[in-house]
């Protein structure tokens, strides 16, 4: 299966597809990488692999993702061949225009126990709770903002002198093995 990848930070979730397709525990080929954000690490990444990267144009909006930006997106990974899409840290909302191309294919990693903390900093948001757990979810993508039906949850505890951020190391180290196995289970296959 040809999978095109979308993020704005670091790739790291990519980076862990990649290692899983390399270890044969995920028969999939990452077509293209598209970044909203010409300086985040996941293009180098993509570039180290080998992988086809390139910069989405968001018409100057910082955060907004226009209907003709999702457009060109979804045309673009058409063109590639791309059959799933793969959200892996991406900051902006993907909305109809790509749904409508890649209907119950476009997937999304969120860093909490969906439908706990949705929206930014769900590690942030955990630890100012004061919950004694989190996680993360591999999610469907519909139109609203970390809502999506669920494939693939993973719990990890929260600890009383947990921080923002050693939450997020604890939590992200568990992404990385749920990502590719939501992937299988997305696409019918043992996980
Ligand atoms: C992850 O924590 C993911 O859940 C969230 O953004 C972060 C992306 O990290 N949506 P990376 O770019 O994959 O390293």
């Amino acid at each position: 299966i040809k999978l095109g990848v979308l993020g704005s930070g670091s790739g790291s979730n990519m980076q862990a597809i990649l290692d899983a397709i390399e270890a044969g525990t995920l028969n999939a080929e990452i077509v293209l990488v598209l970044s909203d954000n010409p300086d985040a690490y996941i293009l180098e990444r993509a570039e180290k692999a080998g992988i086809p990267a390139r910069v989405i144009d968001c018409a100057g909006y910082k955060t907004r993702f226009p209907d003709a930006s999702q457009a060109a997106v979804a045309a673009e990974l058409k063109a590639a061949g791309v059959e799933m899409v793969c959200l892996a840290g991406f900051m902006r909302l993907v909305k109809q225009a790509m749904l409508d191309v890649f209907p119950n294919k476009i997937l999304n990693i969120h860093p909490s126990l969906l439908p706990a903390y949705p929206g930014l900093m769900a590690w942030k948001q955990a630890v100012e709770d004061g919950a004694k757990e989190s996680g993360c979810t591999v999610h469907y993508v519909d139109a609203g903002m970390d809502t999506g039906p669920i494939i693939l949850q993973a719990r990890v505890p929260v600890f009383s002198d947990d921080t923002a951020e050693t939450l997020h190391a604890r939590i992200q180290e568990q992404e990385h093995q749920l990502y590719p196995k939501a992937i299988n289970l997305a696409l019918g296959r043992p996980a």
